[in-house]
């Protein structure tokens, strides 16, 4: 029996075409977020086509643009205010290309997840991000890369790990094709997959480790 039973309000955060934000969406409406609900949006830009995603599945979605503030201080409290009196239990990092500074970090403390490109401690952490975490990857001639899922801390992908997923490099890749391989065979799955979890109370955090409850073995 689980604990937790208040189902959780899920901020999404966007920056870009938004299909992780998509994947999130579709999980939600086959009843696959389990204990939690998206109830808002928040992208860093306005020409985020992820603004359309969240208006079209009628979802609350704002911009707080990250060029309307010029120091970094200024756009995390923007963004604290923005939560204030939305009751967020979980924040989403789905394709944010901004750095959320210290003060949100810290008020949100093991409840903000992040979706990465890569096996991470792999390309990952300052400047990797988007299709540069592609190139990086190709440029290395490994044979496998992956995406992982997992909680945010002060340092750039450095919070506990959720999931991963593996996906194979083919050869005759490039960034498009590879990039669309990890986000339809890793991204869309881990992140929902991910998400619900934490909505259902079944992460458990030991350090930079995570459990998850009521799985044996390595299956869910
Ligand atoms: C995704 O591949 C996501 O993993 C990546 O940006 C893309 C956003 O796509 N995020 C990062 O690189 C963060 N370091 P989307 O807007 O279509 O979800």
């Amino acid at each position: 029996m689980l604990s937790e039973k208040l189902e959780k309000n899920i901020a999404v955060f966007v920056s870009g075409g938004g299909t992780n934000l998509q994947a999130l969406i579709d999980a939600q409406e086959r009843g696959e977020i389990k204990n939690g609900r998206i109830t808002y949006v928040l992208a860093s830009n306005e020409k985020a086509y992820a603004i359309e995603r969240a208006k079209k599945a009628g979802i609350e979605c704002e911009v707080v643009s990250r060029k309307a503030y010029a120091a970094s201080e200024a756009y995390d409290a923007a963004i604290l205010a923005a939560l204030e009196h939305r009751s967020i239990d979980l924040i989403v990092l789905a394709g944010f290309l901004s750095i959320l500074g210290p003060s949100v970090i810290e008020k949100y403390r093991n409840k903000i997840i992040n979706i990465h490109p890569s096996l991470i401690p792999l390309f990952c952490g300052d400047g990797f991000y988007g299709k540069k975490v592609h190139t990086a990857v190709l440029a290395s001639g490994m044979k496998v890369t992956g995406a992982t899922a997992h909680f945010v801390n002060e340092i750039t992908d450095g919070g506990a790990i959720i999931l991963q997923k593996a996906v194979p490099i083919e050869q005759g890749d490039n960034e498009d094709i590879l990039q669309y391989r990890v986000m339809r065979q890793a991204e869309w799955e881990i992140l929902p997959r991910a998400v619900s979890l934490f909505c259902e109370g079944r992460i458990r955090i030991d350090g930079n480790h995570t459990v998850i409850l009521g799985r044996s073995e390595n299956k869910e």
